[in-house]
């Protein structure tokens, strides 16, 4: 029997795609992620349920693709003459109404099913964090048994590892959406609604979170950290969190603190136990201890603190900080030792 050579090649090709379908996972492993943000490596139960639906599926994909390209196959490569003779009624009912409700079926209850175990909080949660998306960075409350702000922070939380912690998200702005693939799934960030979510971290880790909803030119810059840790160390950094900003130690951080009131820094951001009390920015009473500056932008040092001062915008383009390029480099310096020693 001859076998069109065009028919030959598309066969080639398609297998050529199949072969090379696995490259694709390559990007969750590139060097500088780290596979940070991969939800086929979950970390916690409700990302468990997550990879487990996308196997299943994957799967259910792999075996329907493979039986109709073994149909494909036998139609091209038998002859006519030999294929039994099948009845057309016959082949829709079986192949148009059994065979996708066969398949379809179950895969949509253990969807539903699945789906009710991903976000549910119980009741059971000790922790309550409240999460507001701005235009383009996280603020972070924990909330006492009564819904008051116990501490408040940004771009980072702090979760007991292997307990349950409630997520209630807002929106300040334009919609958001609250993603740390290796926890759990996505969940939006809507203006005027409140949505929950519930984080769980088996291990301690600091697990990479992610902006997952198109919200502005910034909106890649717009990542947090979750840290997971032992319930002990968890509970004296809420403390820590609780305490306001503790005083400047020498004169270079005395003058940082001058420069915070003079220059304006304090119509926007919040420095509890001091005069600044702006509350359209980040709190920054505990900047110093955070891991990155400008929501994942950049690693946090003193250094680093300069360099946002007086460069953001070239750093974060069109984000809501000026940059105060024309700063003296003495009193940039001391403003980034005030704000480096507020751990
Ligand atoms: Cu916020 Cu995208």
């Amino acid at each position: 029997m001859a076998v069109d050579p065009r028919l030959l090649c598309r066969w080639f090709l398609s297998l050529l795609g199949l072969l090379l379908l696995p490259l694709l996972g390559a990007c969750e492993r590139m060097p500088d992620m780290g596979g940070l943000q991969s939800a086929l490596h979950p970390e916690g139960p409700a990302a468990a349920h997550t990879a487990s639906l996308w196997w299943v599926m994957f799967w259910g994909a792999m075996a329907i693709l493979g039986l109709v390209l073994a149909l494909s196959i036998y139609v091209v490569r038998s002859r006519p003459e030999n294929r039994p003779k099948i009845n057309g009624m016959y082949l829709i009912i079986a192949g148009g109404v059994l065979l996708p409700l066969l398949t379809l079926t179950p895969l949509l209850f253990y969807g539903i099913r699945m789906s009710g175990d991903l976000r549910a909080p119980t009741g059971q949660e000790s922790v309550r964090v409240e999460v507001i998306g701005h235009q383009w960075w996280w603020e972070v409350r924990y909330l006492d048994r009564n819904g008051r702000p116990l501490a408040i922070t940004a771009n980072e939380m702090h979760i007991p590892a292997g307990q349950p912690v409630e997520f209630i998200v807002r929106a300040a702005d334009v919609i958001h959406s609250f993603w740390v693939p290796k926890l759990a799934g996505k969940i939006d960030l809507i203006p005027g609604m409140e949505n929950r979510i519930v984080l769980q971290a088996s291990q301690p880790g600091r697990y990479r979170g992610q902006c997952a909803e198109y919200c502005g030119v910034q909106h890649a810059h717009m990542a947090f950290w979750v840290v997971a840790e032992p319930d002990a160390d968890f509970r004296a950094w809420i403390v820590d969190q609780q305490r306001p900003a503790i005083a400047p130690h020498n004169e270079q951080e005395v003058g940082g603190k001058a420069a915070f009131q003079a220059i304006g820094c304090a119509g926007c951001h919040s420095i509890r136990g001091t005069q600044a009390q702006g509350i359209m920015a980040p709190d920054l009473t505990h900047i110093g201890s955070r891991q990155t500056l400008g929501a994942g932008t950049m690693d946090n040092s003193e250094a680093a603190l300069a360099r946002w001062i007086v460069h953001n915008q070239d750093i974060k383009p069109g984000n809501k900080m000026p940059s105060f390029e024309d700063l003296d480099p003495l009193r940039a310096r001391a403003l980034a030792a005030y704000l480096w020693s507020l751990k």
